[in-house]
């Protein structure tokens, strides 16, 4: 293929990339804009697979056959509450990529100061990517503790790791690109990316893995320097650019800072006043109770949250939305943006259950109709419900956005238990006069509720 155009090939891929982003902005049209996502990154491999001139097909047809073994058997078993885990490897595996590529390539002697340069960022970036995410992958997969783990001189360890880091990648340009060098930056690197997760509670852990992803993004762009490659450089200026607003959105949704996650070791099980407290009773109410209480309703507002995602509920949940609007109650749903553990998790979730993506309804906007709605069900949330965030100034979740549930007429909330949700906090919501609280399983108190409703 000539070089033109295996040019003009990527500027195709590279568009289908903007596009599908686009396109991925709206649940209507996201599944088309990962469908053009996706062929433009088949037209990227094949065009970059046909450039004989960088490894033997033997090499390429083995790593493609072992990539895709693995990507489908991941993909397919991967449960959708365990998917900021999955995503976490694959950042981790994007920024361990580049900076391999440019470990090859000072190897093969990137001796000028440009490529010297932005080696050294590939290493970095990559490489600090690559061991932060492990650690994140590991807090979410509860192989160690997803509290923050904080021990004494971790700043002052932490800054000298970065000088390190620094100092090696300075010392591998101004020698022309001695490897031992770029070595020395890799592990301080590699240890940084450690050292770093290891304080960040588990609570942020999919903020972090949304940075991690834009860090991989900027890897994975300055790896597209070295080699020369455009495709490479549009493609991770895009993945960082899109990781870095979904970060900063979720930190918003959360009213806290990116400083502030990654350095506040904040998630950690809360005690004292905002520790759970068995002291209060809740109100417990049976599916019966609370089949009568929707069927009698005019206007009723689902809040999804991650026990909906946890239990599979979604069906259950669409079987007594059809139960309900049969008898002519109105029913929406209210979606805070980090309900569930990522971003679009409730969204995806309802849409597997072939819920109308116009019932659904952003915070902003259900919020003010909370005073008039007859019941709000809330169904496996928790902190996106709690009061204390908006009514408490020293919560540790205070200022965070909440869906305000509590100004409804009813209040059900279905959860096993009291038991607090991701940021560990009570929730007065459950004990309020007008809160019902129905514990069970997500999916079998709905089950129970729909059958119920047949014979109010
Ligand atoms: P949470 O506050 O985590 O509460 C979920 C509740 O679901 C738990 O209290 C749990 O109570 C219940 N649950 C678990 N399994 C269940 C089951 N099988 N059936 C019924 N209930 C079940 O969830 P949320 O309200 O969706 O809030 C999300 C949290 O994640 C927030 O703190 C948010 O800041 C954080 N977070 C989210 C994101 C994104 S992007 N989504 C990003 C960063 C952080 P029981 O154990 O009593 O059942």
């Amino acid at each position: 293929m000539s070089p033109v155009l295996g040019e003009y090939l990527y500027l195709v891929a590279v568009v289908l990339f903007i596009v599908g982003l686009k396109r991925m902005s709206s649940p209507k049209t996201a599944r088309s804009g990962n469908q053009m996502a996706a062929v433009g990154m088949l037209i990227a491999v094949v065009v970059t697979l046909l450039d004989q001139r960088i490894v033997g097909y033997t090499t390429i047809v083995a790593g493609l056959v072992v990539g895709a073994a693995v990507g489908a058997v991941l993909a397919r078993r991967v449960e959708m509450t365990a998917m900021p885990q999955l995503v976490a490897l694959f950042n981790g595996l994007g920024g361990g990529a580049s900076a391999l590529v440019a470990l090859i390539e000072v190897h093969a002697g990137a001796a000028d100061v440009r490529t010297g340069v932005t080696a050294a960022a590939s290493i970095l970036i990559g490489t600090v990517t690559l061991t932060g995410s492990l650690v994140a992958f590991a807090k979410l997969q509860e192989l160690v503790s997803g509290a923050p783990i904080t021990y004494p001189g971790q700043k002052v360890g932490d800054s000298l790791l970065a000088v390190g880091m620094v100092a090696a990648s300075v010392m591998m340009i101004a020698s022309g690109g001695v490897p031992a060098w770029a070595w020395a930056a890799t592990a301080f690197a590699a240890v940084l990316g450690i050292t770093r997760v290891l304080p960040i509670g588990g609570a942020d852990m999919p903020v972090v893995i949304s940075f991690l992803n834009s860090l991989s993004g900027l890897a994975a762009a300055a790896a597209g320097f070295v080699i020369d490659s455009n495709a490479l450089i549009v493609s991770g200026a895009l993945v960082g650019a899109a990781g870095l607003i979904l970060t900063m959105i979720m930190v918003k949704a959360m009213n806290r800072t990116l400083g502030n996650v990654l350095f506040g070791a904040f998630g950690g099980a809360q005690e004292g006043a905002y520790g759970v407290d068995s002291g209060r009773t809740a109100r417990r109410a049976t599916p019966e109770d609370v089949a009568i209480s929707l069927a009698y309703a005019r206007s009723v507002v689902v809040v999804p949250g991650y026990g909906l995602a946890v239990a599979q509920a979604q069906h259950a949940l669409k079987e007594l939305e059809n139960e309900l609007t049969k008898r002519g109650v109105e029913v929406r749903y209210a979606i805070h943006p980090v309900a569930g553990r990522m971003p679009g998790h409730m969204n995806v979730l309802l849409a597997e259950a072939d819920v109308d993506y116009d019932k659904l309804f952003d915070l902003e906007e259900i919020n003010r109709d909370f005073p008039h709605t007859d019941v709000a069900l809330v169904v496996g949330a928790n902190d996106v419900v709690n009061p204390l965030a908006r009514d408490d100034p020293a919560s540790p979740i205070a200022g965070m956005p909440i869906l305000d549930v509590d100004k409804a007429k009813t209040v059900v909330v279905i959860k096993r238990s009291l038991s607090p949700g991701f940021a560990g906090i009570d929730n007065p919501l459950f004990y309020l006069d007008n809160t019902l609280m129905l514990f069970d399983d997500a999916r079998k108190g709905l089950t129970q509720i729909v059958d119920a409703m047949k014979d109010v």
